[in-house]
């Protein structure tokens, strides 16, 4: 990700008021300069400069507590930045009530995203937002703190140059962001970490260099997810999945919420209404579709109970300041908590994963509460002054203040680590409500119960985006809204949207109406259908950009501005989103059905990917200059490879256009060895005709002896084909 050539810096003189740390640490980041050449496909999708991408620790030189782990950052400073090389500095101060200030100045007109899942506007300046994971149900734009936290601010100067600021703490921290940065920590003096230099999307490679990038996902994690609180017994599963092959809307996954266990409790089945999962599951296998299980942290307190019995035996619960186990309310009744910051428990709740999902052939698993909800805790969770036995590499034991805010994180991390242990060969497939910065290496994120409204579809796609900004690209939301009722206009709408995010999953609350997508007649389902086999048409190019994302960090969907950072029309887009550099997607988040973004500058054309398009959908634009590679449609993505391919073509105002294709077996690790096809495809107008051909490939896989369908896009709105066999050169009159 980061060029070689790094610098080491050897004097470095300390700032007024700041402490440079030289601490030796295993990987390097500091002062690297990228480098702007690409390979085939892997390479930095961002604006084309030449740019030296800096990044340095700071902390508050009075600041007594050693040096503390961090959960977030993986890749750890070891030089010493040269003086002068920030621009921008922060100052570190006490504040009231033993809290621990640190104030960024930043030039006029800054523009701030980022800070993790945030409901309301993309721009976060003028708002605060409060890091302590909350299950907060129905939540608004004046919730302070939702599911998730991120302690990171990316911003965006005047000139279209970017920085950002990571404040390496998981103790509760209120982030102002208003012309310049505040942040209030609790706890303790956190260092920070200041990316500096080029564009955002070279400040958001620089963050993925720290924290690590999103591991590819298995291809079907691609593909559209459809739950309910609750699919409620074997028969109503095989039902919703008979109904969506017969009417030939495409889904890869069906959900299963807590309705499916004995009793509510984690790691069990109900006996009466699941009676044969192994055949349930097989049956769903034979139609093509996955199941992904929901299992929550709480475990009833019940001797006679078989998980409790082995958590309590291990020892693996939290325990109270007194040295008590700590219980509270959730599902099941009375509960304990694992304590994920220990390495025994997480081997134990991995293991209980792994035994879980061989028993019924889950492919994904789903945690839930795990902010920790506890009905009747203090603020709806667990006692600050708990006490978790967590890992000497975490920070050692300590309090649930310190570590409240990565308790869904290290849970989702048990989780994954029990599913490679039982699958080393398969991708695992995690989706965690609760989460913290880095967490993305661990788990997918949804965005929690939303409502069924208008105002909540308008703060999707700016929520999407802030954690995208924030190192969590694979994310989506309840898709049709979680609490309250939907219609048909709203979920279509919603349909619409939803299955151009990253993750793509429908799902509603208990006593809501039903929000599958023939729960509202004909002409809803008809929008929600083209709305899926568009996502499944697009999957080969959305499927390219989360390969790109594990090497660049890059989310694959983009704010506009992202097309033109230094054009302050498109800093405030929130009907508008880029998937990768070249596809833009219009949508309108009102019932009038307006889209109010503007377009960024250059050549970009309408282009309909279902074979039908309907007014409830956002429209596509393709970049002049890209290829964009799409499938067939298909009903999931079990009826992969890839045959025929169709390449979109954009051409820009040279008349050339390229585009890449990423392809592997779609599940298990050998891309990492080697076993893709990355393909480079190029055109170019030559008189009347556009030539198109392979320019270049990386990686073993074997190009399948397919047809390729080529669609130029031309001015008047109109597009010609022609086929050929996928390798060979070929032409296409352009009329
Ligand atoms: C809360 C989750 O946010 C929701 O998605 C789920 O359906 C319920 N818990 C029940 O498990």
């Amino acid at each position: 990700m980061h060029d070689a050539t790094q610098r080491k810096d050897s004097a470095a003189v300390p700032a007024p008021a700041l402490e440079w740390m030289t601490d030796p640490a295993p990987a390097r980041v500091t002062c690297c300069t990228r480098s702007e050449t690409p390979s085939v496909g892997f390479g930095s999708c961002s604006t084309g400069l030449q740019t030296s991408v800096r990044i340095s620790r700071f902390r508050d030189p009075t600041a007594t507590d050693p040096r503390r782990p961090s959960v977030a950052i993986i890749a750890d400073l070891d030089e010493t930045p040269i003086e002068g090389s920030c621009v921008l500095q922060p100052e570190f101060a006490l504040g009231d009530e033993g809290r621990f200030l640190i104030r960024l100045l930043c030039p006029p007109k800054t523009r701030f995203y980022g800070t993790g899942e945030v409901a309301g506007p993309l721009r976060r300046n003028g708002r605060t937002t409060t890091l302590w994971n909350t299950d907060s149900f129905g939540y608004d734009i004046e919730t302070p703190s939702l599911y998730q936290s991120h302690p990171w601010v990316l911003g965006l100067r005047d000139d279209g140059s970017a920085f950002g600021l990571l404040i390496d703490t998981t103790g509760r921290c209120e982030i102002n962001l208003d012309a310049d940065i505040g942040v209030a920590a609790e706890g303790y003096a956190p260092p920070v970490y200041l990316i500096e230099g080029g564009s955002p999307q070279d400040v958001l490679e620089a963050l993925a260099g720290l924290i690590g990038t999103t591991p590819l996902p298995p291809l079907w994690a691609l593909g559209f997810h459809q739950c309910r609180y609750s699919y409620g017994s074997e028969h109503e599963v095989l039902e919703i999945a008979e109904q969506f092959r017969e009417r030939w809307l495409p889904c890869d996954t069906l959900w299963l919420d807590i309705d499916y266990m004995d009793g509510l409790r984690s790691f069990t089945i109900d006996p009466h209404r699941f009676p044969d999962v192994e055949k349930m599951v097989a049956q769903l296998r034979v139609w093509g579709f996955r199941t992904a299980w929901i299992l929550d942290p709480g475990i009833e307190v019940d001797p006679e109970d078989e998980t409790f019995a082995s958590g309590e035996l291990l020892d693996v619960f939290v325990r109270s300041q007194e040295g008590e186990r700590f219980e509270g309310e959730v599902w099941p009744g009375r509960c304990a908590f694992p304590d994920f910051m220990n390495a025994d428990a997480r081997r134990w709740w991995g293991d209980l994963t792994a035994r879980f999902v061989r028993r019924c052939g889950a492919d994904g698993v789903w945690n839930d509460m795990n902010e920790p909800s506890v009905f009747d805790g203090p603020g709806r969770t667990l006692p600050v002054d708990c006490v978790h036995h967590a890992d000497p590499e975490l920070g050692g034991p300590g309090t649930h203040a310190r570590y409240h805010n990565i308790y869904g994180m290290q849970m989702a991390r048990a989780s994954r680590e029990g599913l490679l242990r039982e699958r080393s060969d398969r991708r695992p497939f995690v989706l965690s409500r609760s989460n913290f910065l880095g967490g993305h290496r661990y788990a997918c994120c949804w965005t929690g119960d939303s409502t069924s409204t208008w105002e909540h579809l308008s703060w999707t796609i700016p929520m999407m985006l802030n954690l995208g900004m924030s190192g969590q690209p694979l994310a989506g939301c309840d898709i049709g809204g979680f609490a309250d009722n939907a219609d048909d206009m709203l979920l279509a709408r919603w349909m619409g949207i939803g299955c151009l995010l990253p993750f793509a999953r429908a799902h509603s609350d208990k006593n809501t109406n039903r929000h599958e997508p023939w729960s509202f007649g004909h002409g809803c389902e008809h929008a929600c259908r083209l709305a899926l086999e568009r996502r499944y048409r697009l999957l080969p190019y959305t499927y390219t950009l989360f390969a790109q994302a594990e090497q660049t960090g890059l989310p694959p969907m983009r704010p506009l501005f992202f097309a033109d950072p230094s054009d302050p029309s498109l800093r405030d887009a929130e009907d508008s989103f880029l998937l990768g550099r070249d596809v833009l997607v219009r949508a309108s988040v009102r019932l009038d059905n307006v889209c109010e973004s503007p377009m960024p500058k250059g050549v970009w054309r309408y282009f309909e990917p279902a074979e039908q398009s309907d007014d409830n959908l956002p429209r596509l634009l393709l970049r002049g200059g890209a290829i964009l590679p799409m499938g067939p449609i298909m009903q999931h993505t079990g009826q992969w490879p890839l045959d025929p391919v169709t390449l979109v073509v954009s051409l820009d105002a040279a008349g050339e256009a390229e585009g890449v294709l990423y392809e592997d077996a779609g599940e298990g690790f050998g891309y990492r060895e080697g076993e893709y096809l990355m393909t480079r495809y190029v055109a170019q107008r030559e008189g009347k005709h556009l030539r198109l051909w392979i320019e270049g490939a990386e990686g073993e896989r074997a190009r399948p002896l397919r047809v390729a369908e080529v669609v130029v896009l031309l001015d008047d709105g109109e597009a010609v084909r022609a086929t050929g066999v996928g390798g060979d050169v070929i032409r296409v009159l352009l009329g």
